[in-house]
């Protein structure tokens, strides 16, 4: 096709999915015929991000930020209009009219920094596979010990880089400038004034997009004592580490049909396992795991089952823990981690956040070493049987329990776990592994009951305390913040109190009283079950609280305007309460430092950074 400027527009417009491209950044779950999820514009604990895929467009409850999918690219990537466009032309191959063509000079030097770099990693598989080098013979020895033979080298393009200071800077040169070269990590300055190759003498894994573009290098050791054991090409242009997992092209097909995803650490443990038929697994490169790596994954799995297969010694156990931590990290607010295996019920894909599991051998080999020795049979099986995390953490528990033998190293033990415990929400399980835990260490059940009380308690989000009384005037702020209590009393409502909890979030309460209420709410709903049973709790924990109690009726009266709604419409009428103090919140500082401004003599040195400060709120308010 070959038309204006505006056709080309209007035909990108066309074939953009909004939900497509907000989720390659914000892990979204359906709500009615909406999407939600943590805003990617400002630092959101709850999902107050909304997509609308029949109107093409999203926004945030909380901070206002909307617009259409081609600006919320251009918000995202930071791009400008015409970029994203030019690029949208060449992903849908549409050609861009000539007259609109631009010079797009940072888009040349990506194409140039691509074509660099593949280059390279054909150079250094060619001197590997052809023995065009010294050092192919001692790369090829090492491969085939790991169980590396032709075939996967060529499957993943694997090389071997030089003892020779400018192998491959020779070669390339003569089509590529310096100083492509140098942005794309492959040469580096010597301190002789000249450039040299930065991988010598390694073998070299080339690291794919999720695309197939090569973008960067894992070169590992071949030799004893060589340091370090990884040289990693470093963040450019085409490579962000914290947003690309290795092994991910080749593993995208298998990760979508398994409708899950195997977490490893290391290339090889990926090269291996996936040349052994488990094909849904990938690895970070060189990083430890971050939230964007997550949010890359659950766009393959509609389950968002991710398992963590880290080695098995302490480094691995701390990895696996702080894995899990940041998969919990990025779907807070979504719904709850699965915690039970309910294998005999047919669960739905969208029943859960996600879905954690580990898969530790005790053989204690990494997945690279299993594969090998054991086999991939024997890996499948631990697949098919990984325990979700919280069984895990639970067995970790009771196997270390012969550590602890005084009653002050079984009170420190103790503590320890706690945190896991409390963590389980149905009550029913918990309080099953609670006396699981309490029998294997030989430790009276209720004590264990008390410290986990102990710990909620100690807990609950720690709202800033700003003491005032209840005026009988309320507030602006003050009645939206009832409202947004009477939420968890509506009684047809299809959300769970923690739902309700979640969506609500860290609203700082302002008064005395409504702090009270709310740090109550968040006890009591562990433990009741419906809105009926809410009630009668916090009626009995106010019995000699009048003032506290009187606040009850008017919060069931406010909670009657919102019987019947949508669950959309909920959660909508949540997030706009929110927004509403937010707003009330800023007006209040404004307020407050003009005041500060006004009082202050001009010649004070204060007045300046008064001045500023109250340009920065105002400027932050229009944003
Ligand atoms: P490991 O040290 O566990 O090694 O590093 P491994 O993967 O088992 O390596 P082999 O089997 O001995 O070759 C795991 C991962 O950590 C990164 C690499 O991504 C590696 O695959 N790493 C490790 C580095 O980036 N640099 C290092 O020096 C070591
Ligand atoms: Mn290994």
């Amino acid at each position: 096709m070959s038309g204006t400027w505006d056709e080309l527009i209007q035909e990108i417009k066309n074939r953009l999915d909004i939900v497509d491209v907000v989720s390659e950044q914000v892990v979204l779950k359906r709500k009615g015929n909406s999407y939600w999820g943590l805003c990617p514009f400002h630092k959101d604990k709850n999902p107050s991000f909304c997509v609308t895929p029949s109107m093409g467009i999203y926004k945030c409850f909380s901070c206002g930020e909307a617009g259409d999918a081609i600006k919320f690219i251009m918000k995202t990537k930071n791009m400008e209009f015409r970029e994203v466009i030019e690029e949208l032309a060449e992903k849908f191959g549409l050609e861009v009219p000539t007259s609109h063509k631009s010079d797009g000079s940072v888009r040349e030097i990506k194409e140039q920094m691509l074509k660099a770099t593949e280059v390279a990693a054909m150079f250094y598989n060619d001197l590997l596979l052809r023995n065009k080098d010294n050092n192919a013979e001692v790369a090829m020895q090492y491969l085939a010990k790991r169980g590396i033979g032709t075939d996967i080298i060529k499957k993943y393009h694997i090389g071997v880089a030089s003892k020779s200071f400018t192998a491959l800077y020779d070669e390339l040169r003569k089509d590529f400038s310096n100083d492509i070269l140098e942005k794309s990590g492959l040469i580096t300055k010597s301190e002789k004034g000249g450039y040299i190759d930065r991988f010598r003498n390694r073998v070299i894994i080339p690291i794919q997009n999720e695309n197939g573009q090569f973008v960067a290098f894992g070169a590992r050791a071949i030799e004893a004592g060589q340091s370090p054991k990884y040289l990693n090409s470093s963040d450019s242009l085409i490579y962000n580490k914290s947003r690309l997992l290795y092994g991910l092209y080749t593993a995208k097909d298998a990760i979508k049909k398994e409708d899950g995803v195997i977490l490893m650490e290391g290339y090889f443990d990926v090269i291996s396992s996936q040349a052994h038929g488990i094909e849904n697994c990938v690895a970070s490169c060189g990083t430890s795991l971050t939230t964007e790596h997550v949010k890359l994954l659950s766009r393959y799995t509609k389950s968002r089952r991710i398992y963590l297969s880290f080695d098995t010694d302490s480094a691995g156990q701390k990895a696996t823990a702080r894995g899990a931590s940041v998969i919990k990290e990025v779907f807070a607010g979504l719904g709850d981690v699965k915690q039970f295996d309910e294998s005999y019920s047919l669960t739905t894909a969208d029943k859960y956040a996600c879905e954690i599991r580990v898969i530790a051998p005790p053989e204690g080999k990494d997945p690279d070493e299993f594969v090998r020795s054991v086999g991939a049979d024997a890996y499948k099986t631990y697949i098919q049987n990984a325990p979700l995390f919280v069984d895990f953490q639970i067995n970790s528990i009771l196997k270390n329990k012969d550590k602890y033998k005084t009653p002050q190293e079984k009170a420190q033990y103790v503590s320890t776990f706690v945190p896991v415990l409390s963590e389980i929400k149905n009550k029913i399980i918990r309080s099953e592994y609670v006396d699981m835990v309490a029998q294997a260490l030989g430790i009276d059940t209720d004590a264990i009951k008390t410290e986990i009380n102990a710990y909620e308690r100690a807990n609950i989000p720690q709202v800033e305390r700003i003491v005032k009384n209840v005026t009988k005037n309320d507030s602006i702020i003050q009645k939206a913040q009832k409202k947004l209590l009477s939420m968890f009393l509506v009684p047809d409502s299809r959300f769970t109190f923690t739902q309700i909890n979640d969506m609500i979030g860290d609203v700082a309460f302002a008064d005395e009283i409504l702090i009270i209420v709310k740090s109550t709410i968040d006890k009591l709903i562990c433990t009741v079950n419906n809105v009926k049973e809410l009630l009668e709790h916090l009626y009995t924990e106010f019995v000699d609280k009048p003032e506290i109690q009187a606040l009850l009726p008017e919060l069931v009266q406010a909670s009657e305007a919102y019987r019947g709604l949508s669950d959309e419409d909920f959660a909508n009428t949540i997030f706009e309460i929110i927004a509403k103090i937010n707003q009330c919140k800023h007006a209040q500082e404004i307020k407050h430092i003009r005041k500060k401004y006004q009082d202050i003599d001009d010649n004070d040195p204060e007045a300046l950074k008064i001045q500023i400060q109250l340009r920065d709120k105002i400027k932050n308010k229009n944003r």
